[in-house]
């Protein structure tokens, strides 16, 4: 089949555009407003965008009413968000934090989770999830888009803090992600988790570049300089 979005129609039941960027990782944000209400939200349009220093991006739709999210405005009102890694062990914590809800509601409390303080930031941390980041907020980029909810904010943070759970770390200090079993969000109502994983290393042992996809400053450094 063959369609042109916004032109020649799908034709299908469901639109089929975001079951073909799967698995997308999932940025379960949690911010804080200038007075003190918390919030936390998950948001699969979520990525890495680079490792040196690692900077992570959100990309928020309008909510139903056409408004900005709760997660953007308190981004950018305090400067800061943290992203929490979102596990098959806290699978339905996530899907409630999802609700469109007033800011004054705390979805910590409303999807029975524990805070754990920051240390660089204000907002709090989701003390089960087993991986967190600290971010500062650098940015907003906006899409303006289609109906109440097509305009997008890509919100970009500089990740100035990382927390893994010593129980993921295993004996060669990498991180088990099998063990932590992060969630994905594929199309529809579908998720998919990380049960399995395999390697494979670029040819030609171009160790800078090994180093990049490592996302090692220090071994990409190391191999530039000898040369
Ligand atoms: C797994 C999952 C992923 C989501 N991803 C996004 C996303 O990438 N962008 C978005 O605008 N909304 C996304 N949503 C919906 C938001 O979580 C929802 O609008 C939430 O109420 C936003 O909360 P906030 O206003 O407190 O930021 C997602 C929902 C779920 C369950």
């Amino acid at each position: 089949m063959y369609y042109e979005p916004g032109n020649i129609p799908h034709g299908l039941k469901h639109d089929p555009f975001k079951s073909c960027v799967v698995p997308r990782p999932i940025g379960w944000i949690s911010t804080v407003d200038a007075d003190g209400n918390h919030n936390l939200a998950p948001y699969s349009q979520f990525q890495n965008v680079t490792f040196n220093p690692p900077i992570v991006m959100f990309a928020s739709n309008q909510d139903s009413r056409g408004g900005r999210k709760d997660s953007v405005r308190n981004a950018e009102q305090v400067g800061e968000f943290v992203w929490n890694m979102a596990t098959w062990d806290l699978r339905e914590a996530v899907n409630i934090s999802a609700q469109e809800l007033p800011p004054e509601v705390d979805e910590f409390e409303l999807a029975g989770l524990e805070k754990a303080p920051s240390r660089l930031v204000k907002p709090m941390r989701v003390k089960r999830s087993p991986i967190q980041f600290e971010c500062k907020y650098l940015n907003t980029l906006r899409f303006p888009g289609n109906g109440p909810m097509g305009s997008a904010d890509v919100v970009f943070g500089k990740v100035v803090a990382i927390h893994i759970a010593d129980e993921v770390l295993d004996a060669d200090g990498l991180v088990d992600i099998v063990k932590v079993r992060p969630i994905a969000r594929m199309g529809y109502f579908e998720y998919t988790s990380v049960d399995s994983k395999f390697s494979m290393v670029i040819p030609g042992d171009q160790r800078a570049l090994l180093g990049g996809l490592e996302g090692s400053p220090d071994k990409v450094s190391m191999e530039l300089n000898k040369s």
